[in-house]
C-alpha cells in the first residue's frame, strides 16, 4: 500500500496547481493517466479570462457570466473566482508562465499585457499566449512540480475507484479514504490511501463521437464520484464549442473562438454570413447560440460542415496571432490566410459534474474535486469561453487552502488489497471497442445539440442494456484501461440523459424541442442525481 498525505488525482492545471500548494504541508502523490502533461489544459487555446484592464471591471466580468449561465449561475461563487482571478494569475506568472504582451501605443517602449475577445465577453479580458495559452501553463506547472521533493509523480497509472469507509463496510460516516490505481505498465492495480483526495480528473468529451478534447476525456471522476455516493448535478450542460476543424485527418482540432473574437465570420458554404440574422453579436454570439445555429444550417443545407472566414485580415496578422492554428490547418492543406476554414461544433466542455463548493468541498470527507470534474455553480447553464482555466486556478488555490488549514484526520481503517477474485484475461476485446463505438455515436445522435425526450429516452434504454453487459464484463474479466474508460463513459452518459430527462425547459445548453421555453420553477435548480446504495 502507498501511503500519502494528499492524493492528486489528474495532472491538469486544477492538480498541479493544488499539489503545489499543499506540497509544503506534506507527501504528494499525483496520480495521472497518460504523460504527465496530457490533459485537456495543455490543449488550452483562448486563454484565462480575468479582469486585469482599466477599461474592465469585476461587475462587468461577473455580468458575462451570469449572461452566459441563463439564470443558474450561483452569484456569490462567480463573485469569489472572479474576484480572486487576478491574484492567482500573478501567481502563476510568478511561477514562470509567460503570458503574450504587446505595446502600449500611447507610450513609446511601454509593454502591457495582450488581451483576447471571445464570445460572451463583453470587453477584451482574455490572456493568452499566443494560440497555445493551455501548453504554456502545464509546462510552467510541471517545471514548478518537478522542483518539489515532497510531490511524487505517478505516470501511466489510471484511477479505478475511490475508496470509502462505507464500501469497507464501516459504519459511520462515509470518509474518503484514497483510491485503487491501475499501475498500466505493471498490469497490477494498487491501493493508494491518503486522508486527502483531490478529484481533478478533468470533463468527459469522449462521451461524444465528436469532440475537442483528448482521449484522457473520459469523465472517470464524475464517474468514481457517483459511485462512491458524492452528488452529481447538471451534466445535462454539455458545452457544444461550434468551431471544430472539419478534416476527415484531424482527429480533434480546435479553432479557437479567438479567431473569431479577432474578426473571422461564420458563413454557409456558398459564403452567406448567417449569423447576422440570429443574434447581435453575430459570429461572436454565446457559444450555445453559434452552435445551435451551426447544427440548423448544416441541417437545412445537408452540408456536413460551415465556413469559418478570417482570409480579410493580414496574412501577417493571422499567422502572429494564430500560429499553432495556422501551421496545423496548414499541415492539413487548408491555408487560412487565403481560404476559409471548414468548422463543425463538436463536444468540448462539461459544465456539471461533483457538487462541490467553491473551496472544492464535495458531500464525503476527505474527497475534494476541482476543475472540469467540479461543479461549483460557477458556469450555471453555459459557461462563459475563458472561464474553465480560472475556475481551476481560484479554486485549486482554496482547496488547497481549506485542506491545510486543519490538521490531516487520522484514518483507522484497515484498508484491503483490491481483490481481483477469478478474473480472467478478457476473451473478446471486440466488445469493449464497439460499446465505446456504440455509446459516442449514440450519444451524439440522441443526446447532442438538440434534444427530444423520445430521443433522450430511446438513448437511456440503450445505455442501460450496454450498462448490464459492461458490468458482467467488468466482475468477470482483469481490468485494463479501456474498460476502465468504458465502464466510466457508459455511467457518465447516463447521467447526462438522466439530468437532461430531469429538467422540463430549454436552457443554455440544454435544448429540448419538447419544452422550447424556460421554466421558471427550474430557474434555481440544479438537476441533481445521488447513486442509490
Ligand atoms: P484536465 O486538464 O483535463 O486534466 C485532467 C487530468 O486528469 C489529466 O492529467 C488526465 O490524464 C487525468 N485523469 C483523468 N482520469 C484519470 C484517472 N482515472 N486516473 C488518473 N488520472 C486521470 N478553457 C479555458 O478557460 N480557456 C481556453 O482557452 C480553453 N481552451 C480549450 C481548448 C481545448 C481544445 C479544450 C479541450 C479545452 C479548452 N478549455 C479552455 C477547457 C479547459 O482546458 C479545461 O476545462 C481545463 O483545462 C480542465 O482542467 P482540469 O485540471 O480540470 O482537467
Ligand atoms: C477557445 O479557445 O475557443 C476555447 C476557449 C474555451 O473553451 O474557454
Amino acid at each position: 500500500m502507498k501511503q500519502f498525505d494528499y492524493l492528486v488525482l489528474g495532472s491538469g492545471i486544477a492538480g498541479l496547481t493544488f499539489a503545489l500548494k499543499v506540497a509544503p504541508y506534506g507527501q504528494v502523490a499525483i496520480v495521472t493517466k497518460k504523460g504527465r502533461a496530457e490533459s485537456n489544459t495543455n490543449y488550452a487555446q483562448g486563454g484565462i479570462a480575468s479582469v486585469t484592464s482599466k477599461e474592465d471591471s469585476f461587475e462587468l466580468h461577473v455580468r458575462d457570466t451570469l449572461t452566459a449561465g441563463a439564470g443558474l449561475c450561483k452569484e456569490n461563487v462567480v463573485r469569489t473566482i472572479v474576484e480572486e482571478g487576478p491574484a492567482r494569475i500573478e501567481e502563476l506568472i510568478q511561477l514562470g508562465m509567460r503570458f503574450t504582451e504587446r505595446e502600449i501605443p500611447s507610450e513609446p517602449g511601454g509593454r502591457e499585457l495582450d488581451l483576447g475577445r471571445e464570445g460572451g465577453h463583453s470587453k477584451r479580458r482574455i490572456l493568452h499566449a499566443k494560440d497555445v495559452t493551455g501548453r504554456e501553463i502545464e509546462t510552467a506547472l510541471l517545471t514548478a512540480v518537478a522542483a518539489q521533493p515532497n510531490i511524487r509523480i505517478f505516470e501511466d497509472h489510471v484511477a479505478i475507484d475511490l475508496i470509502t469507509s462505507q464500501k469497507l463496510g464501516y459504519v459511520g460516516e462515509n470518509r474518503c479514504l484514497g483510491a485503487y490505481v491501475l499501475d498500466k505498465k505493471r498490469s497490477r492495480v494498487e491501493t493508494f490511501a491518503a486522508p486527502v483526495t483531490l478529484l481533478a480528473t478533468g470533463g468527459c468529451g469522449k462521451v461524444y463521437l465528436y469532440t475537442t478534447n483528448p482521449d484522457i476525456a473520459t469523465g472517470d471522476g464524475v464517474a468514481m464520484a457517483y459511485r462512491a455516493g458524492a452528488a452529481v448535478a447538471n451534466m445535462e450542460f454539455v458545452q457544444f464549442h461550434p468551431t471544430c476543424l472539419y478534416h476527415p485527418r484531424a482527429k480533434s482540432f480546435l479553432i479557437s473562438e479567438a479567431v473569431r473574437g479577432e474578426g473571422g465570420v461564420l458563413k454557409t458554404l456558398d459564403g452567406r454570413e448567417f449569423m447576422d440574422a440570429v443574434h447581435p453579436l453575430k459570429s461572436l454570439a454565446p457559444r450555445d447560440i453559434v452552435a445551435r445555429a451551426i447544427d440548423s444550417q448544416m441541417k437545412k443545407t445537408g452540408s456536413p460542415h460551415v465556413l469559418l472566414d478570417i482570409t480579410h485580415k493580414p496574412a501577417r496578422f493571422i499567422i502572429d496571432h494564430f500560429p499553432n492554428i495556422y501551421q496545423t490547418c496548414l499541415k492539413y492543406g487548408i491555408d487560412i490566410t487565403k481560404e476559409p476554414i471548414p468548422v463543425v461544433p463538436a463536444a468540448h466542455y462539461q459544465c456539471g459534474g461533483v457538487v462541490t463548493n467553491v473551496d472544492g468541498e464535495t458531500e464525503i470527507p476527505g474527497l475534494y474535486a476541482v476543475g472540469e470534474t467540479a461543479c461549483t455553480g460557477l458556469h450555471g447553464a453555459n459557461r462563459l469561453a475563458s472561464n474553465s482555466l480560472l475556475e481551476a486556478l481560484v479554486c485549486a488555490h482554496r482547496a488547497a487552502g481549506r485542506v491545510t488549514s486543519q490538521s490531516l484526520p487520522r484514518a483507522d481503517y484497515a484498508i484491503p488489497h483490491w481483490q481481483s477474485g477469478s478474473a480472467t484475461d478478457a476473451d473478446e476485446l471486440v466488445v469493449v471497442a464497439h460499446n465505446w463505438e456504440e455509446i459516442r455515436r449514440l450519444m451524439w445522435d440522441y443526446v447532442g445539440i438538440v434534444r427530444t425526450n423520445k430521443r433522450l429516452q430511446r438513448a437511456l434504454s440503450r445505455l442501460l442494456n450496454l450498462q448490464q453487459e459492461i458490468h458482467e464484463y467488468y466482475w468477470n474479466f482483469t481490468v485494463t484501461s479501456d474498460l476502465l474508460e468504458l465502464r466510466n463513459i457508459a455511467t457518465v452518459a447516463e447521467l447526462i440523459v438522466r439530468c437532461a430527462l430531469l429538467r422540463p425547459e430549454s436552457r443554455g445548453l440544454n435544448y429540448n424541442l419538447d419544452f422550447p421555453q424556460l421554466n421558471p420553477d427550474w430557474a434555481q435548480r440544479d438537476s441533481l442525481l445521488r447513486m442509490i446504495p
